[in-house]
């Protein structure tokens, strides 16, 4: 009735930006991104029937009531499938800061789901868990799986074929993401709140519906090429798209600082001189600078030297779930 997961968080190079059903957290889009190896989640759950609710630690604190009601409610889809109403203590340590841009909800959620469900001895296939993870928060269930992860938006109605796949795994195809922090608290409008805003209110939001599949052929073919060029310049311009949505939602809003203005700025400039860069921006204002292993020292280096820029956190395409048989924590 217990066990121990760790998850890695991904980046997306096409956004998930949007939902068709928050309930089922079905997305309006498919999305794709590289899974990364140096920031993770480990979750320990442990059910029992001496436990009156469910709680959660994270971090060594006792989480708001609200944070446990989201606990709960996705707890209860692994009860579900287990047939089971036995309450868990949950307790989990983010290797990445929390709700601050960097994906702690998907690496935050895909651990959980992988923990929950080995507790209660479900023997669910990786595309099930991708399906279940989806429903703590979309973007975790591409962290199920390591390399390059496609989420499938789905047709059905009740989010049957709505899950992640694996394109390629992390051995086969070496692309460096550096990870630029100018900001590492929490974000004022949370990616939820702010799809959800961009979706009902922005009169661009249906532009970016109707260019994805072509961003997500075009990424595709340079995945399968190892075309780093095509792949970065996708990325980026798939990224600006994403934040031009909230310029026409209403009221309007913007994750950019004006740090993110200088790491974009430097990556243009690096272009123009030759060294080869792309970024990528979440719901936040870290920027992800998309780069090959043979540059990546020199260009940590021009960012690290910017006077805006707190850190420069080297990442490589890291693995998918694993389970683990001690705490750390
Ligand atoms: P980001 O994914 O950029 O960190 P989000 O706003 O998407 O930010 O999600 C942050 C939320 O994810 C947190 O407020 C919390 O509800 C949830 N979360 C983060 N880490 C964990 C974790 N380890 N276990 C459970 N939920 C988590
Ligand atoms: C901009 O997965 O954090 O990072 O499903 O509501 O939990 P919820 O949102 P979340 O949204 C991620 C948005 C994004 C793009 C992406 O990761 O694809
Ligand atoms: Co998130």
């Amino acid at each position: 009735m217990e066990a121990i997961a760790r998850a890695h968080t991904n980046i997306a190079l096409i956004k998930y930006w949007g939902k068709r059903d928050s309930k089922l957290f079905l997305p309006m889009n498919s999305s794709l991104s590289i899974t990364l190896d140096h920031f993770y989640t480990e979750t320990k759950v442990q059910f029992s029937d001496q436990f009156e609710k469910d709680s959660l630690v994270l971090d060594g604190n006792q989480v708001s009531d609200q944070e446990i009601g989201k606990i709960t409610t996705f707890l209860n889809h692994v009860r579900n499938i287990a047939g089971t109403k036995t309450f868990a203590t949950v307790t989990s340590v983010n290797h990445v800061p929390t709700a601050a841009g960097f994906a702690s909800s998907a690496s935050g959620y895909a651990a959980l789901a992988a923990a929950a469900s080995k507790a209660l001895q479900l023997d669910l296939s990786g595309t099930e868990l991708s399906a279940l993870a989806r429903q703590g928060s979309g973007s975790a269930s591409r962290s199920i799986f390591g390399g390059f992860v496609e989420w499938q938006k789905g047709e059905k109605t009740d989010g049957t074929d709505s899950f992640a796949t694996q394109i390629i795994d992390e051995q086969a195809w070496d692309v460096t993401v550096l990870s630029v922090v100018v900001e590492a608290g929490p974000k004022s409008v949370s990616s939820r709140d702010g799809m959800q805003r961009t979706v009902d209110t922005s009169p661009f939001y249906d532009g970016w519906l109707a260019t994805i599949e072509e961003d997500l052929k075009g990424i595709k073919e340079a995945i399968k090429a190892r075309d780093f060029t095509q792949l970065g310049e996708i990325a980026e311009a798939n990224a600006l798209k994403m934040h031009a949505t909230m310029l026409g939602a209403k009221p309007p809003f913007l994750y950019w600082q004006s740090a993110t203005f200088d790491v974009m700025q430097k990556v243009m400039e690096l272009r123009q001189q030759g060294i080869e860069a792309y970024f990528t921006i979440d719901a936040g204002p870290n920027v992800k600078v998309l780069c090959e292993p043979k540059n990546e020292q020199i260009i940590k280096e021009k960012f690290a030297a910017l006077p805006s820029v707190r850190d420069v956190i080297v990442c490589h395409p890291g693995p998918g779930i694993e389970y683990l048989s001690e705490w750390n924590g």
